[in-house]
C-alpha cells in the first residue's frame, strides 16, 4: 500500500469518527438553564403559575370581568386581547424559523395559558426548547392573551394568588397588594427591548427609552398618563355600590389600526388622539410649506414596530377637483433583513419635533391641495407574499390569512386637511369622519 493510500484512508476515518462524536454529543440531551442563556430577560420565562384566585376563582380576564365590567369590555376592544389571535402574528408563528415559545412569552404571558412548559434549553440552544405537558393548562385563559393577570396577578411566598393594585383604600373581596410602580412599568418588559436572537431575527421595541429621552418635554411621564386615560368611576358593577374614584380606561389605544375593522368604531371612544398634528399651512411665492408636529406622542413617531411608517400626500387639484399632481413621503425606519438585519435609515419624528415639508406648487391648473396622514402598520407587499406563502397556520386563521387584506386592517387615514391656494382657506375633516372611512378601506 502506497504512502498517499494510507494517509487518505487514516483521513477518511478521522472524518467519519470526528461525525459519529459531533451527531452523538446532540443526540445526547444537555439542558441548559434558560436564565442562562437569556440572563435577566423578564420575556424569557412566563408569569409563574397562578392558582385561583381568592374571591374570584381561575383568573381569567372573563371572571374579572364579573364585577370589573366596563374595564373588561374595554380590554376586549384592545391590541392587547388580540394579541394571539392576531392574524400577522399567526402566519409569523408558523413559520418553521420562528422560535415560538419566545415569542408566545410576551403574547400569552402566564404560564396557565400554556399546553407545555418549557423547562430548560438542549445545549442551550433556543430553537430545541424542553418541554413538559402542563397540568394547569387552561385553555380558556389562553386566548386572552395579554389578559389581566400579566399585569395584575401574581403567587406569593405561600404558593397563594393576589393581585397587584395602585390605590389602597379599596376593600375588594380578593387579596391585594399595593405596588403602583411594579405596575406602571410592567410596560418596559414587553415594550423596551433590543435583542439579537441570531443574524436576522431581531426584536426592536424601543418604546420606554424614547419617552425617557423626550420626558423633559411632558408632564405625562409615564405611559399610563397617556395609554390608559383618567375617567371618574366606580372601579365595578354599580350593584356592588362603591364610590367613584379615579379609574382607568384599558382599551390600550395606540396608532389607530385595529386588528379586526369592526375595532375601527372603538378607538376615538378608547383614548385615540393622533401623534402628528398639523400647525399650518404656508404658502410662500411657487412653494408650499406643511408644517407639521409631533404633538402628542411621548416617544417617537411612529414606535414599536419597524415597519410602521407613516404615509404623507399631497394631492394638487384642480378647479374641477381633478387630481393634477401628486407628492409623497415617507417618515420610519428603514430595515435590510438579509443577509443580517440592520437598520439603514431612520427618518421618525422625536417627541415635540415639527418639521417643515416645502412642496413646488405643482402647475397653473393646481387651485388647491389636500394633505393626507396615513398610519401603515402593514405594507401590501408584505401582506401580499403572506397571503401566498403562509402554510400550516391553525385552521381557524388560515382561510383569514389567504385573504389578509379582507380581514386585517394594514393603515388609518389619520389626518386630511385641504388648503385653498387663492383664498387661503384651510378646510380639516374631522377624526369622526376619518374613522368611519377608515372603516371601509381596505390594505396600505
Ligand atoms: C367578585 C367581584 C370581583 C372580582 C371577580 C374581581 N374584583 Fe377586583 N375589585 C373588586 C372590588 C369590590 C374592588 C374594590 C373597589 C372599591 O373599593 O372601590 C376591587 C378592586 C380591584 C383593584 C384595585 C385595588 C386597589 O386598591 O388598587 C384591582 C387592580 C382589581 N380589583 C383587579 C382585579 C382583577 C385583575 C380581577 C380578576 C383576576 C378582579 N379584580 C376580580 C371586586 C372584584
Ligand atoms: C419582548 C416581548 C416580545 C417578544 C419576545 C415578541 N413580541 Fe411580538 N410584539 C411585542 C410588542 C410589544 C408588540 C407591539 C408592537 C407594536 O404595536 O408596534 C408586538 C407586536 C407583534 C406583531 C404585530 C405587529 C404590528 O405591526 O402590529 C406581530 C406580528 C408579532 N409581534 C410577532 C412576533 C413574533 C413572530 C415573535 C417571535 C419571533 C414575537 N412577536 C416576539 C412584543 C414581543
Ligand atoms: C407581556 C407583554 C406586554 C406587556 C407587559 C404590555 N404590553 Fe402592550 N402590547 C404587547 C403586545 C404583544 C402587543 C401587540 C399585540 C399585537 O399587535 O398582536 C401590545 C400592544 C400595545 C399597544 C397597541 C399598539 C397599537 O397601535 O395597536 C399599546 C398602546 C400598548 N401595548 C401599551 C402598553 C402599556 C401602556 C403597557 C403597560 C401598562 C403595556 N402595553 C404592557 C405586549 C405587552
Ligand atoms: C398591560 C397591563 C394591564 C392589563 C392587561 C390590565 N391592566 Fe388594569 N391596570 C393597569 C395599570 C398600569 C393600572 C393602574 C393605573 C394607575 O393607577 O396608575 C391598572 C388599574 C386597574 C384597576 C384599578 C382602577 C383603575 O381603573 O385604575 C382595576 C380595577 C384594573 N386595572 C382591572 C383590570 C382588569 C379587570 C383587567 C382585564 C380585563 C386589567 N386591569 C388589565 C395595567 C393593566
Ligand atoms: C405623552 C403621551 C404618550 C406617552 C407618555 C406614551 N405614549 Fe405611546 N402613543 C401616544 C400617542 C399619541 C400615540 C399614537 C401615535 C400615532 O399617531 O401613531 C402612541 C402610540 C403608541 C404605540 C403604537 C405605535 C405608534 O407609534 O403609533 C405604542 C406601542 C405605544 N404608544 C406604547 C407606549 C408605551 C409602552 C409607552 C411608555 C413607555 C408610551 N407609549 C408612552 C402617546 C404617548
Amino acid at each position: 500500500m502506497n504512502k498517499f493510500k494510507l494517509i487518505s484512508i487514516f483521513l477518511s476515518v478521522s472524518i467519519l469518527l470526528a461525525f459519529v462524536v459531533f451527531v452523538g454529543w446532540k443526540l445526547i440531551p444537555s439542558p441548559v438553564p434558560i436564565e442562562e442563556v437569556f440572563p435577566g430577560k423578564v420575556w424569557a420565562k412566563t408569569v409563574a403559575q397562578l392558582p385561583d384566585l381568592q374571591g374570584v376563582g381561575a383568573p381569567r380576564a372573563e371572571n374579572c370581568g364579573k364585577c370589573h365590567s366596563e374595564i373588561y369590555k374595554e380590554w376586549k376592544t384592545s391590541t392587547h386581547s388580540q394579541a394571539l389571535s392576531d392574524l400577522q402574528f399567526q402566519a409569523e408563528l408558523s413559520k418553521t424559523s420562528s422560535p415560538k415559545w419566545i415569542c408566545l412569552n410576551c403574547h400569552i404571558p402566564v404560564q396557565n395559558q400554556r399546553e407545555n412548559i418549557v423547562v430548560s434549553l438542549n445545549h442551550g440552544d433556543y430553537f430545541q426548547p424542553i418541554e413538559i405537558p402542563n397540568p394547569g393548562f387552561d385553555p380558556v385563559m389562553q386566548k386572552e392573551a395579554v389578559t389581566c393577570a400579566t399585569c395584575h396577578v401574581r403567587v406569593d411566598a405561600k404558593g397563594a394568588s393576589y393581585v397587584i393594585g395602585a390605590n389602597g383604600k379599596t376593600s375588594p373581596p380578593h387579596p391585594v397588594k399595593i405596588d403602583a410602580n411594579a405596575l406602571r412599568n410592567r410596560c418596559y418588559d414587553c415594550h423596551n427591548e433590543t435583542y439579537e436572537l441570531n443574524e436576522s431575527l431581531v426584536c426592536s421595541f424601543q418604546t420606554g427609552g424614547e419617552l425617557a429621552e423626550a420626558s423633559k418635554h411632558f408632564s405625562e411621564k409615564t405611559c399610563v398618563n397617556c395609554h390608559l386615560p383618567s375617567v371618574q368611576r366606580s372601579f365595578v358593577i354599580p350593584a356592588l355600590n362603591k364610590p367613584k374614584r379615579e379609574s382607568h380606561k384599558h382599551a390600550f389605544i395606540g396608532g389607530g389600526v385595529p386588528k379586526k375593522f369592526e375595532l375601527y368604531k372603538e378607538q376615538i371612544p378608547g383614548g385615540y388622539k393622533p401623534g402628528l398634528v398639523l400647525v399650518g399651512w404656508e404658502k410662500k411665492d411657487s412653494e408650499i410649506i406643511v408644517r407639521i408636529q409631533n404633538q402628542n406622542a411621548g416617544h417617537y413617531l411612529p414606535s414599536a414596530d419597524p415597519e410602521r411608517h407613516l404615509k404623507l400626500e399631497l394631492v394638487w387639484l384642480d378647479k374641477n377637483r381633478k387630481e393634477v399632481a401628486k407628492d409623497k413621503l415617507r417618515y420610519g425606519q428603514d430595515w435590510e433583513w438579509s443577509p443580517k438585519a440592520k437598520k439603514v435609515a431612520d427618518n421618525r419624528l422625536k417627541p415635540k419635533e415639527i418639521r417643515d415639508w416645502k412642496v413646488k406648487i405643482a402647475n397653473e391648473e393646481a387651485v388647491s391641495v389636500v394633505l393626507r396622514v396615513y398610519h401603515v402598520r402593514l405594507t401590501n407587499s408584505t401582506s401580499d407574499y403572506v397571503e401566498k406563502y403562509t402554510i400550516g397556520a391553525p385552521k381557524e386563521f388560515e382561510d383569514k390569512i389567504k385573504e389578509l387584506k379582507k380581514h386585517y386592517p394594514h393603515s388609518s387615514l389619520v389626518l386630511e386637511s385641504e388648503y385653498n391656494l387663492k383664498s387661503k382657506k384651510v378646510f380639516n375633516t374631522t377624526i369622526g369622519d376619518l374613522f368611519k372611512l377608515n372603516e371601509t378601506r381596505r390594505g396600505e
